[in-house]
């Protein structure tokens, strides 16, 4: 079975591999706590938990929910949500962001992990449309988004804008 968890306590054991060996940064997909030992990842989960919460955040920054993407007892993906846009992230990487670890890509994960992000984004962000922004050279993501019901809002030379609208049929 496929679902989505918010970060918590009771998974860290499973959370801490996953989020360690995930790249500092893939296609502008980002992680601070790339390579962190076990003990600095019991500091790093709080904040991804109190970041939820809109706790403790970094100035500027807006609250932000990270899940993980379960098959069965198996993390893979990552997925997060920023509650509301700011103008850093309006004109920038817009409210949803999501990782996929290699072993497991091209099967569908990342196009049914996103379908359930939307769905949790449905009730946490007051816009009426969700943003999103992929790479030119990201075929695999652009054609995610597209997938579940995003359009090309506007690009510049190296970056696709997609929004999604609030309540289309998934
Ligand atoms: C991009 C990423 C999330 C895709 O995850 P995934 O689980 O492999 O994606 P899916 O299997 O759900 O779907 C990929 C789709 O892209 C297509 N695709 C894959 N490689 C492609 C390519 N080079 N060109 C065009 N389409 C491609 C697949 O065929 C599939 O579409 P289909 O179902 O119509 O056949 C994953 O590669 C990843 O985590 N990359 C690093 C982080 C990242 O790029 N995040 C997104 C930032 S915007």
């Amino acid at each position: 079975m496929l679902y989505l968890k918010a970060a918590n306590l009771a998974d860290i054991e499973k959370e801490y591999p996953f989020v360690r060996n995930m790249p500092r940064d893939e296609n502008g997909m980002t992680n601070p706590w790339h390579g962190v030992s076990r003990d600095e990842f019991n500091e790093a989960l709080n904040t991804m938990i109190s970041s939820s919460r809109g706790e403790n955040l970094p100035m500027g920054h807006v609250p932000e929910t990270f899940y993980f993407l379960w098959h069965d007892d198996e993390i893979v993906g990552q997925f997060r949500i920023r509650h509301y846009l700011c103008d850093s992230l309006r004109e920038g990487a817009g409210h949803i962001g999501y990782f996929i670890a290699k072993p497991f890509r091209g099967k569908g994960y990342a196009t049914e992990g996103l379908r359930l992000t939307l769905q949790e984004a449905m009730h946490i962000i007051p816009e009426d449309e969700i943003y999103l922004r992929v790479n030119r050279d990201n075929s695999a993501s652009l054609r995610v988004m597209l997938k579940n019901g995003g359009y090309v809002h506007h690009e510049d030379t190296d970056k696709y804008f997609v929004r999604i609208r609030k309540g289309e049929p998934k």
